[in-house]
């Protein structure tokens, strides 16, 4: 495509995106389906992120404002979603109690409960189906984000027991430390920049298009307030308990998560005992919330313009501590990046002792203009390693030396480069330099890669120390005398790696591609060029303009992609593991038919005999389309329990066919 097609193309599709959006928004009408609005979207974006110069400043790819994206339609609360006023001093809590005390003139009882840090929910059920579900937006609208709330497995598509008939719950979304600290182990993986922490992951999770990817990050919830009208519930404690009998998670689930007192030596007594404890908490707090818990006391005590004055957030600050930044260690990755790590003197930091701290970049020493020996403040966030955050400058020392990024590469001494636009400096040296053959090959072995049974980056640190391996392709030649003369490696471990890597043949194409670790090619993307060019020639000989037909296939990766085969000793390094009898190309399933050949299917709702996916495969195996909304062209929509029936209504309404998953079984027969 030449830039002059591009320009072209970048104005034609950005004024018919934006003419389809005033009439959506403006107008409220649709002239074209959703799924054809998305590809026209995703087509600009494609375009804009390989000719950037062209994209125009309020493109509609970009975000428009506020917590709104054109992404999900806006919906109106039907109760404004208010925020809550917070302090971080405890004497400003002792204020408020007193104040209360003396509008009320009547007796108090208090709720404490956990301040969750994710994003604020509001889930509408009308007769104890889920209906929406929205975000709270600028607290008059925000979106509907319903379809991938509905992937959260702790809310309810149904409800259970007495509930009233229409109502609303709140509450928050939230990820787990663990399932945060796997999805950034999978993305460092991939070699896609890290998330910074579990809420803007969480809030970037719930805005995303594709629900399935939604799925799989895990998302929890903990839903805590009750809106609705002529609702026969009198106190805020009791609607969380009826919560809970309608099949919500509630905090009643563990000690102390929520508590009722009469005192604000309670109220203390909650502060005190979860700033100490939210450390073991599987998922972060902030703070914790105070709420009257009478609804007539709270309706008597009214708002402010922004808050409830029945409710306060106390926040805890954020434990900094300060200690001595000793030396800065920079470590070489299997890309070649180089990650400056401070060494600290050791220093207490939320019960564990912190001696390292992470430093990501030459831009961020320099933006905290780092001296050696400086006094730096240090913090713990949603990261597993610390973070500096700030200097001392008090204490810095006059003799002090700034730190210098090195020039050099620590371990194989080539020179390092930072180029334009990247974040970290690399060593080029990426045939020679240990830790980057060393990390290419633990790379390759990796459970989630090639999952060669028996082997550990321990060993391959062995092999590679008494020269046995320089490459992947070395693996397949080291033989049993070779390992057992190895330190702790009996003849069954050695037996144990030559069989995992003999079991390594069957690995499918998509994961060698994978394994190899071209730069920017993570699992997607390997699995979207295997799945296009069918084998690894087709790939190697690909141009610019071929590579960029791919789907999430950019400049970036495309480059890389041919940066790769434009290197012999890649080429050897295939064709080495070409003759050990590594798969080069993808082995077609059996089953397969043209019987769906031209059909579009919407899948939704859950299956007796396959998952979701294993009915998608099923379709795009016998020739059909999977596509994600539903519209006029859809042709079959396949249904199983618990459909929407927003999405059953559509299909109704445009005459499309539904299928039931007999029905479907049937049809492939
Ligand atoms: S009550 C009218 N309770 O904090 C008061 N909010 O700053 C409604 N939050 O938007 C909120 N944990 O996202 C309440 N136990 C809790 C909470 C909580 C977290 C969040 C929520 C809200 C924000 C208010």
């Amino acid at each position: 495509m030449t830039k002059e097609q591009a320009l072209k193309e970048i104005e034609s599709l950005t004024g018919q995106i934006h003419n389809y959006n005033q009439l959506y928004y403006v107008e409220n009408k649709s002239e074209i389906s959703d799924y054809d609005f998305d590809q026209l979207l995703k087509r600009l974006e494609v375009l804009e992120a390989n000719f950037p110069e062209f994209a125009f400043d309020n493109s509609p790819t970009k975000r428009v404002g506020g917590d709104l994206t054109k992404k999900f339609e806006s919906v109106v609360h039907r109760f404004p979603m208010l925020s809550l006023s917070n302090t971080y001093s405890e004497e400003e809590i002792i204020d408020w109690e007193n104040r209360l005390k003396k509008i009320s003139n009547e007796s108090l009882e208090f709720v404490c409960e956990l301040k969750y840090d994710g994003v604020a929910i509001g889930i509408r059920y009308e007769n104890g189906q889920l209906s929406k579900a929205v975000t709270r937006g600028d607290g008059t609208q925000g979106e509907d984000v319903t379809i991938n709330v509905r992937t959260i497995r702790t809310i309810p598509l149904q409800l259970t027991g007495d509930f009233p008939a229409d109502f609303e719950i709140r509450g928050e979304i939230f990820m787990p430390l663990d399932r945060f600290q796997k999805l950034n182990e999978e993305r460092e993986l991939n070699q896609e920049q890290l998330f910074a922490n579990p809420r803007n992951t969480a809030s970037g999770t719930l805005k995303m298009q594709d629900s399935k990817v939604v799925a799989e990050r895990g998302l929890d919830s903990f839903l805590y307030g009750i809106y609705g009208n002529d609702l026969p519930i009198e106190n805020h404690f009791d609607a969380v308990q009826n919560a809970s009998q309608w099949g919500f998670k509630v905090p009643l689930m563990r000690e102390r998560f929520i508590e009722k007192t009469n005192t604000i030596e309670g109220i203390m007594d909650f502060i005190h005992y979860w700033d100490q404890q939210r450390q073991h908490l599987p998922f972060e707090i902030d703070g914790v919330v105070i709420k009257v818990n009478n609804y007539q006391q709270q309706q008597q005590l009214g708002f402010t313009a922004k808050s409830p004055r029945w409710a306060i957030a106390y926040k805890f600050k954020t434990e900094r501590v300060e200690t001595i930044l000793e030396s800065v260690d920079y470590q070489v990755g299997r890309t070649g990046a180089v990650t400056p790590v401070a060494n600290l003197k050791a220093v207490q930091l939320g019960g564990t002792t912190v001696k390292r701290a992470s430093l990501h970049n030459s831009d961020q020493i320099e933006k905290l203009n780092l001296h050696v020996l400086d006094a730096v403040y240090v913090e713990k966030g949603g990261e597993i390693i610390p973070k500096i955050v700030g200097v001392n400058l008090d204490k810095r020392l006059a003799t002090a030396e700034k730190i210098e990024f090195i020039s050099h590469c620590p371990e194989c001494h080539s020179l390092l480069i930072k180029r334009e636009g990247e974040a970290h400096h690399f060593c080029m040296n990426e045939l020679a330099c240990p830790p980057q053959l060393k990390g290419k090959i633990e790379h390759f072995i990796a459970r989630k890669v090639m999952n060669i049974d028996g082997l550990g980056a321990e060993t391959v640190d062995l092999l590679f120390e008494k020269g046995l391996i320089r490459s992947v392709a070395d693996l397949y030649d080291l033989n049993f005398d070779q390992l057992v003369a190895l330190d702790r490696m009996a003849d069954k471990s050695a037996n144990n790696l030559l069989q995992g890597l003999k079991a390594s043949v069957e690995i499918p194409f998509e994961r060698v591609l994978f394994a190899l670790g071209i730069r920017f090619v993570g699992e997607t993307v390997a699995k979207k060029l295997a799945k296009f060019f069918k084998n690894i020639e087709s790939i190697q000989s690909a141009s610019y303009d071929e590579l960029i037909q791919v789907d999430e296939i950019g400049e970036r990766i495309a480059i890389s992609v041919q940066q790769f085969f434009s290197d012999d000793a890649n080429l050897m390094l295939i064709n080495r593991l070409k003759e050990a009898g590594l798969q080069f190309s993808i082995v077609e399933k059996e089953g397969v038919t043209a019987l769906l050949e031209g059909k579009s299917f919407v899948v939704s709702g859950v299956f007796t005999s396959f998952s979701r996916d294993e009915i998608k495969e099923l379709i795009e195996l016998n020739g059909g389309k999977n596509v994600s909304a539903i519209s006029a062209k859809t042709d079959f929509v396949l249904a199983g329990d618990n459909m929407g029936p927003a999405k059953l209504k559509k299909a109704e309404s445009l005459g499309i066919t539904i299928l039931s998953e007999d029905a479907f079984i049937q049809l492939l027969k």
